[in-house]
């Protein structure tokens, strides 16, 4: 099947074939080498939340190996009219061969999925998961540590809400991660993705206490907290700013651990680490359009040569 809608969807074989063919693609991420794999080919960018590098990064992907996009988002779309999902995806299906999909409904990208014959890709489902991101984030990892295999993650922040940490962890796991998880008690990470995690994996740690395990982690993982997700301001309140890692913090750390993160960041990541050696957040924002043009072409049925231009 080609949709994309959890990590669930790939295989580790299929990860690391796909992270293959983005790290050859990366010339033609760069704009270096103009590789036309997708001409004559249409995505549909599907976006009914916010989105700077997801829908850019998509966009680019898509352009640099020859094909076209349409973008839709909730405004200036029929959305406002109070078309459902279903008959959007309808349109869609007729309008371009793949879709990405952002909602803020956790199974939006599913129901998506069902309800037409092209390939879906999850861009993010509410509190669920954001597999595509997922690859992105193991891209950056197996570039900095060579491999995938058996390092020690902490993932920090909102772990209850952050979709980015749902689809992470169950990769990392997948390949014998040891994960720590940092987070208030309130945005815990939820009870079934964690006896999952441990069910598959090795350790798995739930801790309050960001600076414990710093010195001897090989990737730290900063998340925003999701203030969209939460039910009352209140709450959101309570927890904001619980979190701030700053360049001082990472004076013991390993030489080769790096701090990664989603973007965007709010105030959980201070700007004085972006000097530091440790700071990966850029590139691995660069990193979703290798990754998702490797991705595209998977859906799509296209073999990247090995020898790409
Ligand atoms: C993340 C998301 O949308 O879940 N952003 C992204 O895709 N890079 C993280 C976030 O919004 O905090």
């Amino acid at each position: 099947m080609a949709d994309l809608i959890t990590m669930d969807d790939l295989t580790n074989e299929e990860i690391v074939e796909l992270l293959d063919t983005a790290q050859r693609l990366l010339p033609v991420a760069k704009g270096d080498v103009y590789a036309p794999l997708l001409q004559g080919k249409v995505l549909g960018n599907l976006f009914f939340e916010n989105s700077t590098r997801t829908r850019m990064s998509f966009e680019t992907a898509m352009k640099r190996l020859g094909g076209e996009v349409l973008n839709l988002s909730s405004i200036g779309s029929s959305v406002a009219k109070g078309e459902t999902l279903y008959d959007t995806m309808q349109m869609v299906n007729g309008y371009s061969d793949i879709a990405v999909i952002r909602h803020p409904r956790q199974g939006a990208a599913q129901y998506s999925a069902d309800a037409v014959e092209i390939p879906i890709l999850n861009a993010g489902d509410g509190a669920g998961n954001h597999p595509t991101q997922t690859m992105l984030d193991l891209f950056t990892i197996r570039e900095a540590h060579g491999t995938l295999e058996g390092l020690n993650v902490m993932l920090v922040g909102d772990l209850r809400f952050g979709r980015t940490t749902h689809s992470l962890s169950h990769a990392l796991v997948r390949f014998g991660a040891t994960l720590m998880l940092v987070s208030p008690k309130s945005l815990r990470m939820p009870a079934e993705i964690v006896s999952d995690l441990r069910a598959r994996g090795k350790d798995v740690t739930e801790t309050e206490n960001l600076s414990a395990e710093i010195n001897s982690a090989d990737v730290i993982y900063m998340t925003r907290i999701q203030k969209e997700r939460f039910p009352d301001e209140d709450e959101y309140t309570k927890v904001a700013g619980t979190y701030k890692l700053t360049a001082g913090d990472l004076d013991g750390a390993k030489g080769s651990m790096i701090v990664m993160h989603p973007l965007p960041r709010v105030n959980e990541l201070c700007a004085s680490v972006d000097s530091t050696k440790h700071a990966r957040y850029f590139e691995q924002a660069f990193n979703g359009v290798p990754t998702r043009m490797a991705l595209l072409c998977r859906s799509l049925g296209i073999k990247v040569p090995k020898k790409v231009a």
